[in-house]
């Protein structure tokens, strides 16, 4: 279940934030949502429409494929590709026409590809440190021939950082201000700058005065954040509220015997006579077999009124688990909550990522808004 409640909250935080921590933008800086990876597992179906609503008008994601879904999902979005994509082919270009959309250049030949073909936007990408995709320093004067020697202007200048808040970090935003004050003073003054993603958003930076970046960027490119979480290592003490609930409900209710074992090799034995319940989840949902030992699932009533915790009751299959109660009796279609809106067991054991939680959930378990 998806909380339109906490989605709405976590824009408000984001919005805030842009206008209160201006080292790294303007402060009328607009939000481009990153919705990469089927909107970080919480389905781009599901998230872009309800962003749109709330008033966000960009978007960024990885592939062709999912600019394409995009713009299905949106006439009006401008939406950029990133792309992880080397080789653009002619009839890749050309969906990138047909379907209006943005893309990233992340070296020199795509730049040249991308610049001679009218009418589209680009976006070049400097790295600055983080040595994954973007054009170095001493390709930076190239880069300006080919975008003198085109007759399409460049839409966007753009950077990414690998860390937040630390030397690497500022060592990245230098670079990136040299860069853009390099391409201002060779007459390349792209319209759309940006670089902060959340934790570059979210970290402290009182270091970080009069930057160049601070006059020209435009846009900031947030993605966990919209989903409730930052990056390990920057601290929530912003207030964002995780938006998705991982719910099923309680099935089949039977009863152990003491000695009894549960599930594949009996790893669980009662220790006395209890009822547990079979849960519809599995690991091929996304339940991975190693949260077993840490997690301790809420129960809710199937109006969603708390009941207490669960415990998980040997291994987790591919697509069932058994729990029981602490304490209390179990009803078939109460509610079980694997994560969500509570202190998550999974991530501060370190078992799992904030990014990769609810990537895991696999594509046949809904996505649904609540109005909670
Ligand atoms: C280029 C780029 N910008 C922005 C983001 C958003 O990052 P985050 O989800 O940490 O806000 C990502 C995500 O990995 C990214 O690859």
């Amino acid at each position: 279940m998806l909380s339109r409640k906490a989605s709405r909250h976590n824009l408000a935080i984001l919005r805030r934030q842009v206008r209160a921590s201006t080292q790294l933008h303007r402060a009328d800086a607009k939000i481009m949502a990153i919705v990469k990876a089927d909107a970080y597992g919480h389905h781009l179906s599901c998230v872009l429409p309800e962003l749109e609503r709330q008033g966000v008008k960009e978007f960024a994601v990885a592939s062709l494929a999912e600019g394409v879904e995009a713009r299905r999902l949106s006439s009006k979005a401008e939406i950029l590709v990133l792309g992880g994509t080397f080789d653009w082919k002619p009839a890749m270009i050309r969906v990138l026409r047909e379907n209006r959309l943005k893309v990233a250049a992340n070296d020199l030949p795509s730049l040249k590809k991308m610049m001679s073909v009218d009418g589209l936007k680009v976006h070049l990408k400097l790295d600055t440190g983080m040595n994954r995709l973007g054009i170095s320093p001493h390709e930076w004067g190239e880069a300006i021939q080919i975008l003198k020697a085109s007759r399409n202007k460049l839409d966007g200048l753009m950077t990414h950082y690998a860390s937040a808040g630390d030397s690497i970090f500022v060592n990245q935003v230098r670079l990136f201000d040299e860069g853009l004050i390099w391409f201002w003073s060779n007459g390349v003054r792209p319209p759309i700058v940006h670089s902060e993603n959340s934790a570059a958003l979210f970290c402290r930076k009182p270091h970080l005065r009069e930057t160049f970046a601070s006059q020209v960027a435009n846009r900031v490119r947030p993605g966990i954040a919209l989903h409730g979480y930052l990056t390990k290592g920057v601290k929530n003490t912003f207030g964002l509220r995780p938006v998705l609930e991982l719910v099923s409900e309680l099935g089949i209710i039977k009863r152990v015997e003491p000695g009894d074992g549960i599930s594949y090799g009996h790893l669980y034995r009662a220790s006395r006579s209890h009822d547990y319940a079979v849960v519809p989840l599995g690991y091929a949902d996304g339940l991975s077999k190693s949260y077993a030992q840490v997690l301790s699932p809420e129960w809710r009533s199937p109006s969603g009124h708390k009941k207490g915790q669960l415990l998980i009751c040997g291994a987790i299959c591919m697509d069932m688990v058994m729990v029981r109660a602490k304490r209390g009796k179990l009803k078939t279609k109460d509610r079980i909550v694997f994560w969500g809106r509570f202190p998550n067991s999974i991530l501060h054991a370190g078992l799992v990522e904030p990014y990769e939680l609810n990537l895991r959930i696999a594509k046949r378990i809904p996505r649904v808004w609540v109005n909670e």
